[in-house]
Formats: C-alpha cells, sequence, structure tokens
C-alpha cells in the first residue's frame, strides 16, 4: 500500500511541476506567476479541488507520441471565494505554451458544465499559446467546443476571464463570450492576428501592447474591463469582484454584513451641485455616499468616462449603479457610454441584480462623428436594455434629464420603480438656451435672455413631471442613501415578466 501512496504521490508531484522548474522559472522572469500560484491566490487557502490533473493529449503527430505531461496545459477545479464555491481552469504556459488541445479543451468544457449543472461561477485565466499547433483541426474543434458553453452558460453562470498572458487568434473569443474581462498591464495581450501579419496585410507597424494590450483594451477598444498592474493586483480584485456576484441567475444577490447605518445622512451632497449649470461635479461623489462603506466596484473605468457603471451594496446587498458623469463631455450619453451601459445593464437584469440610476445628462453627443457610427443603434441598445430589464429600479435625477436621454435613463415610463429627483433637477427637452433659441428664432439677444430666464423658471425644476407623477418623489440629496435603501427594501419581492418570446432583437 505505501508503495501505491508513493506512485500517487510521484505522480502527483510530477504533474504539479508542469512544463518543468527551466520554463517555470522563464515565467516568473516575465513577471507571471504560475498557473498553480494564481489559483492558490485566486481562491481561499487550501479550497482549490483539483480534477483531471493527469489527463494528457492524444497527439501522435510532430513527434507529440514522445511528449505528454499530465494536466495538458490546464489547472482545472473548483474552490472557494470568501467561502462562496466558484469553478476555475487556468492555463499552464510552461506546458506547450499552455497551447489548447483537444483533452486540453475538453478539460475546460468539464469546467464549464459542473459549474452550470450547481450554479456557480466561472473564472478562467488566459495564458496561451492558443490552438496547439501539432493538433490542427482537433484543437479548432476544441476551441468551439468551448465558445459553445460560454455562450449557454452566458446569463445563467457569471463567468470572469483573467488574461495574464497571450491570447489570440480565434482564442479571444472565449473571454469576449464571458461577462467581464480583467487584464495585466505589460504582460497580457488579446488581438485576432499579431503584430506580423498586420504588418504584412496593412504594412502598419505596431508593438504587441499598442494592438492589443491591456490599456488599449481598456481605454479604446472597452474588450476589457479593468487592467492591473501585476498578477497578483488581478487575482486580488477579481476575489472582491466575486464577493459582489450571485452565484448563478437562480440565486439571490449575496449579502454582506455591513456596519454602515442605513439611513445615514449625507449633509454635504446638499451643496454638491454647483449653482451653475455648466459646471461639472463628481458623479462618484454621490456613488460612494450612497452605497455601503463607499465600497464600490467599477467596470470599466477608462473607457467611456461619461457613464460610471459598477457595483456596491445597500444593506449588505449588491446593487448596479449606473450614472451620468457630468466630468466627462459633460455626462453626455455617446455611442461608447451607450454600449457600456447597456451591457451592464443586461448583466445585472440578467442575475437578478437591482440597478440604481443616477441622472445627470445633458442629451445624446451631437456631431457627424456620432451619427455616422450609428448613435441611433447604439443609443437604442441602452434604451432597449433598461426597457426589458425586470430587476427593481431606482433611479435619481441630480440635475439635468433632458430630451431622449431622460426617456432612456430609467425614466418611470421604462418601468422604473422609484423614480426620485432631487430639487435641484431640471427634467425638459433641451437646455432653456438651446429650447428658446428655436422657439424664438430672430428674436433681439434681450429678449431671447428674458425669454430663457422664463423658460428656466418653468421647466428647470422637478416639478411639472412630479406633477405628472414622472417623479415619484422630490428628495433631498442628503437622504438618498436612506431613500434608496428604503426602495430596495420595498422591492425585494418584486414580481415583474415579460411576455413569452424565444429572445428579443436588441439592435447589435
Ligand atoms: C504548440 C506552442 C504553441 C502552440 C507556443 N508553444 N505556442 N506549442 N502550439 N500554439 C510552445 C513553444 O513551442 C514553446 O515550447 C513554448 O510553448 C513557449 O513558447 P515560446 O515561443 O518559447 O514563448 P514566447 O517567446 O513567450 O512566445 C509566446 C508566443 C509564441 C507569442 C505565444 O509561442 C507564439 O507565437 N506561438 C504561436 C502562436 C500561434 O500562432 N498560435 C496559433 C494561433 S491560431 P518549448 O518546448 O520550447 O517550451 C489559433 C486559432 C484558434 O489559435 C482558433 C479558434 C477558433
Amino acid at each position: 500500500m505505501s508503495d501505491i501512496i508513493a506512485q500517487l504521490e510521484a505522480k502527483r508531484a510530477e504533474a504539479m511541476l508542469g512544463g518543468g522548474q527551466k520554463r517555470i522559472d522563464s515565467q516568473h522572469a516575465k513577471g507571471k506567476l504560475t498557473a498553480r500560484e494564481r489559483i492558490d491566490i485566486l481562491l481561499d487557502e487550501d479550497s482549490f479541488e483539483e480534477i483531471d490533473m493527469y489527463v494528457e493529449h492524444n497527439c501522435v503527430d510532430f513527434g507529440m507520441d514522445e511528449q505528454h505531461i499530465p494536466g495538458d496545459g490546464v489547472v482545472t477545479g473548483s474552490g472557494t471565494i470568501n467561502g462562496r464555491l466558484v469553478f476555475v481552469f487556468s492555463q499552464d504556459f510552461t506546458v506547450f505554451g499552455g497551447s489548447l488541445s483537444e483533452r486540453h479543451a475538453e478539460k475546460i468544457c468539464k469546467v464549464l458544465d459542473n459549474a452550470m449543472k450547481v450554479g456557480a461561477p466561472v473564472i478562467g485565466i488566459n495564458d496561451s499559446g492558443g490552438a496547439r499547433i501539432q493538433e490542427g483541426v482537433a484543437s479548432l474543434g476544441g476551441y468551439a467546443d468551448v465558445f459553445q458553453r460560454n455562450v449557454l452558460a452566458s446569463g445563467v453562470v457569471p463567468q470572469l476571464s483573467l488574461i495574464m498572458g497571450p491570447c489570440a487568434g480565434g482564442a479571444v473569443y472565449s473571454p469576449a463570450m464571458t461577462d467581464f474581462i480583467f487584464m495585466v498591464k505589460d504582460s497580457s495581450y488579446m488581438f485576432v492576428t499579431g503584430p506580423d501579419v498586420v504588418k504584412t496585410v496593412t504594412n502598419e507597424i505596431v508593438t504587441q501592447e499598442e494592438l492589443g494590450g491591456a490599456v488599449t483594451h481598456t481605454t479604446k477598444t472597452s474588450v476589457a474591463d479593468v487592467a492591473y498592474e501585476n498578477d497578483i493586483e488581478a487575482l486580488l480584485a477579481a476575489r472582491d469582484f466575486i464577493d459582489f456576484m450571485p452565484l448563478s441567475n437562480r440565486e439571490e444577490v449575496p449579502e454582506r454584513p455591513t456596519a454602515d447605518p442605513w439611513d445615514r445622512l449625507e449633509e454635504s451632497l446638499d451643496t454638491l451641485i454647483p449653482d451653475n449649470a455648466n459646471q461639472p461635479y463628481d458623479m462618484h461623489e454621490v456613488i460612494r455616499k450612497m452605497v455601503d462603506e463607499g465600497d464600490f466596484f467599477e467596470v470599466q473605468p477608462a473607457h467611456a468616462g461619461n457613464i460610471i457603471c459598477g457595483f456596491g451594496r445597500m444593506e449588505g446587498s449588491t446593487v448596479g449603479v449606473v450614472a451620468n458623469q457630468p466630468m466627462v463631455l459633460a455626462g453626455c450619453l455617446d455611442i461608447n457610454a451607450s454600449k457600456k451601459a447597456a451591457r451592464f445593464v443586461r448583466y445585472c437584469d440578467a442575475f437578478n441584480i437591482p440597478i440604481v440610476t443616477l441622472v445627470d445628462v445633458p442629451g445624446f453627443l451631437p456631431g457627424t462623428s456620432q451619427e455616422h457610427n450609428g448613435i441611433i443603434k447604439h443609443g437604442a441598445k441602452l434604451l432597449f436594455a433598461y426597457a426589458e430589464a425586470t430587476v427593481p429600479k431606482i433611479t435619481i435625477i441630480t440635475r439635468k434629464a433632458y430630451g431622449g436621454a431622460y426617456d432612456v435613463m430609467a425614466s418611470k415610463h421604462l418601468r422604473g420603480d422609484l423614480n426620485y429627483a432631487w430639487p435641484t433637477a431640471e427634467i425638459a427637452v433641451m437646455g432653456a438656451k438651446g429650447a428658446v433659441e428655436i422657439i424664438f428664432r430672430g428674436k433681439t439677444p434681450e429678449e431671447i435672455a428674458e425669454r430663457t430666464a422664463q423658460y428656466e423658471a418653468r421647466f428647470a425644476n422637478p416639478f411639472i413631471a412630479a406633477q405628472k407623477g414622472f417623479i415619484d418623489e422630490v428628495i433631498l440629496p442628503h437622504s438618498t442613501r436612506r431613500r434608496v435603501a428604503l426602495g430596495l427594501r420595498k422591492l425585494r419581492n418584486k414580481q415583474l415578466e415579460n411576455p413569452w418570446k424565444k429572445h428579443d432583437n436588441i439592435p447589435l
């Protein structure tokens, strides 16, 4: 018996070493952790239970029949994050460059299948040279098997991708179909074709980092949500992030005990809105003063800063926050902001996360660039997302809510459950000056100024909307947290269903 145990231990030790110490050292020299080190940081201590440790590839071409490394380049299993179950796969770059073989793909599929069966999030750590070149089409088939499961799992269990090395070619499409992507600066990249192919085809010279590094994807493309300095920072952030998430679409949002009083008043919010309506203020301040302990996990902070999206908690339970940011483009909705917030709203709705919307929006961003790039279609995404969402929706208009953007931002008309306004709210078709210049075209500047003052006096307040019941109550800014907390309590058992359909047809 002791022999058998010794053999097992030797086999395990061999598997744990992946591609060997030399390759582990090379991984460390690049500032990267190994697949197993990453899992150790991601999960609670000693909680990881590995499966398929002894799986090997089945390729016999190009001398592969003589190279077998147990595990085949991906470490898979499950464990806990702060006591809650998650499923994990972590590609091991020390084994055939983390490349994806048929068996490697089967291991990932098993993780996704198991997670779906019991309803728990999947975290995929990507560090791979792509399709296992020696295997050819078997590898491509493996990718497609993973893609199919990513799609079936979408909206059923949260899927988070951590990109911690190369992720290129068709391989990018698995993370791209997950809910959120975190990247590591300088050591991770994602692109469909790399710099060499780009140079051959288009004659452009570009580095990997410029083409598809963490900064590119979290600022320009919005392919990724957040960029971190190193592996450890990204893994610890993933732990915080998972703490906000329900385990699946059948579970309630998690509750975390908080010492923050639900009725905490924030007097400073009463003076936040500047006297001059064109002067910006930082909407982050409202968010941080509203949510428990000021703890807010922002997604896509570096992309479309004119809208803020992220997760916080109220009375310990997760909420999604969407907020116009007057500090960037005056808080206008543009293409990028609409797409960013639409996807976020749909995620929240899929996972029963109530949405709190803070509104200060002067309208859609004008310009040929916006029109020619399809602001109509992209703006419709956000409108569609809010309109179809059945989770509790609480909206607070802090200042401007002009034009179509008023409708879009979780208005009463889109089934907002509780629509509040601060006394500083201005709800109108457009800003006073623009409105008067249209209605009183050709009048003298003095008359325009007089009419503008009249228009402001009439419309630059929340009371006309409140008279119509479009605003449920005008609330004092300092009581925002209290009102939102109370509202969420009352909406806890909200029941609302959309008509049966196979699926909708959101403008893509
Ligand atoms: C098999 C691979 C591999 C691959 C890397 N390796 N990529 N083995 N299939 N795709 C192996 C190397 O042979 C090497 O083995 C080890 O991994 C580390 O690779 P290095 O090149 O030494 O590392 P580095 O210099 O860091 O470069 C990393 C790299 C490069 C940029 C990823 O390896 C590379 O360009 N690989 C090929 C990428 C590629 O073209 N993949 C196919 C893309 S098409 P040893 O034994 O020396 O340690 C694709 C289609 C997917 O993925 C379609 C899905 C639908």
